[in-house]
């Protein structure tokens, strides 16, 4: 099995560039089959998320170009398929973002079907928004058996108003989609504003779409009768760039974080500054310095532009070294995505979960151990553990890490991090490989 072995200690230093955001790019590669005509993506994450949908839309029909590693063209022209063939059931059960699919082949086609889709395992994810939007456009909605069919009545969709419930991402990208080219306007009320939902909207417009109001909490679309082709640069991934924020927060040192969008970054900025770690902005840099100890804070996780849930491990991570008690509270996934809190343990942590919040009193350091990426960023948490801990680290499970982080052992190694990916056979619970230093 292949892992990450990190010997921890080393402080960053240098710069790293910041890829192109992950839960964009998830969002629009399915819309474009909306899209009549060739649509050039620039600045996509290499990331395996992002490969799993290019296979599914080629397996659709669809001409898929790489012009570069980060630079795609797609042609969905000739796309006529609005059922996902029995083949791609294990990829759309792989990946959350796969239910976009739903939104733009009931766009198109006034038809899909897929299966129930995968992701990050945090409990219940509930989809019961994305249905009601979609239902509201005028879809019969069939969830059953682990599988999603929908039909417009009378073969297309008819823009509505619709109030979400929740503020979701999702459901937000699948009726934002949907009504691209429904008939009519469609109201979105008590959407959600973060970066990605903005970066969705200016795709489809630069597609001839006419979606407004994107970053606010209510969006505007006119139904247009199709998109056409383009080309689009992807926004920087506000969560990698915090990643490696809190990384150099936790392990020391000075980094230049580059192509970062700082407004993005300002809470997680803001936060990092509360516990000790200088945070300079550029125009599309940050710089990011941590020689003293760190300082206690408490974070709360909130929809945007509140403190992104995606960042709540990785910051749990950096606080299990700094003194005193700080409280993280889960504000947005109901069951507290505290899976890695077990991880962090076996390195020494001292933490308590209650309820939806984790008690962290911080010790004097973190030691070495096995862990487990449970999912995408509690793996990207105990990677920074074990950046800042003494000893070895070994993270296993990684590919929840690639699913959404472009080149991590690259990134950090070139900032000097000790940090490799070893492809190991996996022993018996408490035997460890030649080589192994126990933590
Ligand atoms: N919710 C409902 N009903 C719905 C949809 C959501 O009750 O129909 C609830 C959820 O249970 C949750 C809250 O609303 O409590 C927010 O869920 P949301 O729909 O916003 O999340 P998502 O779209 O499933 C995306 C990101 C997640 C990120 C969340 C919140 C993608 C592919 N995923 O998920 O990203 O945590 O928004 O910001 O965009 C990650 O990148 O590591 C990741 C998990």
């Amino acid at each position: 099995m292949e892992k990450y072995v990190i010997q921890g200690g080393n402080p960053l230093r240098g710069e790293v560039e910041i890829s192109g955001a992950k839960n964009a790019a998830v969002a629009i590669i399915p819309a474009a089959l909306m899209v009549r005509g060739v649509c050039r993506l620039e600045n996509l994450p290499e990331i395996s998320d992002t490969d799993t949908l290019l296979h599914i839309l080629t397996y659709l029909g669809a001409k898929v170009n790489m012009i570069n590693r980060t630079t795609v063209e797609l042609d969905c022209t000739h796309v006529q398929m609005d059922i996902l063939p029995e083949k791609m059931w294990e990829l759309t059960r792989k990946i959350r973002a796969s239910y976009y699919l739903i939104g733009a082949m009931l766009g198109r086609f006034g038809r899909a079907r897929s299966t129930m889709p995968g992701g990050c395992n945090f409990g219940e994810r509930p989809i019961d928004q994305h249905i009601k939007g979609l239902t509201a456009l005028g879809a019969d909605m069939d969830v059953n058996g682990g599988f999603i069919r929908a039909a417009a009545k009378g073969g297309r969709l008819k823009g509505t108003t619709v109030y979400l419930d929740k503020v979701s991402v999702g459901a937000t990208i699948n009726i934002m989609i949907a009504a691209a080219t429904a008939d009519g306007r469609t109201v979105i009320e008590n959407v959600a504003r973060e970066p990605h939902i903005v970066d969705l909207a200016n795709f489809l417009n630069s597609m001839g779409a006419d979606v407004r109001g994107a970053g606010t909490d209510v969006i505007k679309i006119r139904g247009v009768k199709q998109l056409h082709g383009g080309s689009y640069t992807l926004i920087p991934d506000q969560i990698e760039a915090g990643t490696y924020m809190a990384a150099v927060a936790a392990a020391g040192g000075t980094i230049r974080v580059s192509n970062v969008i700082p407004k993005h970054l300002e809470c997680i900025s803001s936060k990092l500054r509360e516990m000790g770690v200088q945070v300079e902005e550029g125009d599309d840099y940050v710089l990011v310095r941590r020689e003293g100890p760190l300082h206690r804070a408490n974070l709360k996780t909130m929809p945007y532009p509140g403190f992104p849930t995606d960042m709540h491990p990785q910051m749990t991570a950096v606080l299990c070294c700094a003194p005193g008690v700080s409280v993280v509270t889960e504000g947005v996934w109901s069951n507290g995505r505290f899976k890695y809190v077990g991880e962090l343990k076996k390195m020494g942590a001292n933490i308590q979960v209650e309820d939806q919040s984790a008690f962290v009193q911080g010790v004097d350091h973190l030691t070495g151990a096995t862990v487990k990426a449970c999912d995408l960023r509690a793996g990207a948490a105990v990677v920074i553990a074990g950046l800042a801990a003494s000893g070895v680290t070994k993270v296993e499970d990684i590919s929840y890490i690639e699913r959404g982080y472009q080149n991590l052992v690259g990134k950090f190694r070139a900032l000097g991090a000790d940090i490799c990916c070893v492809d190991e056979p996996d022993l018996p619970d408490g035997q460890h490989s030649a080589g192994w230093i126990a933590g």
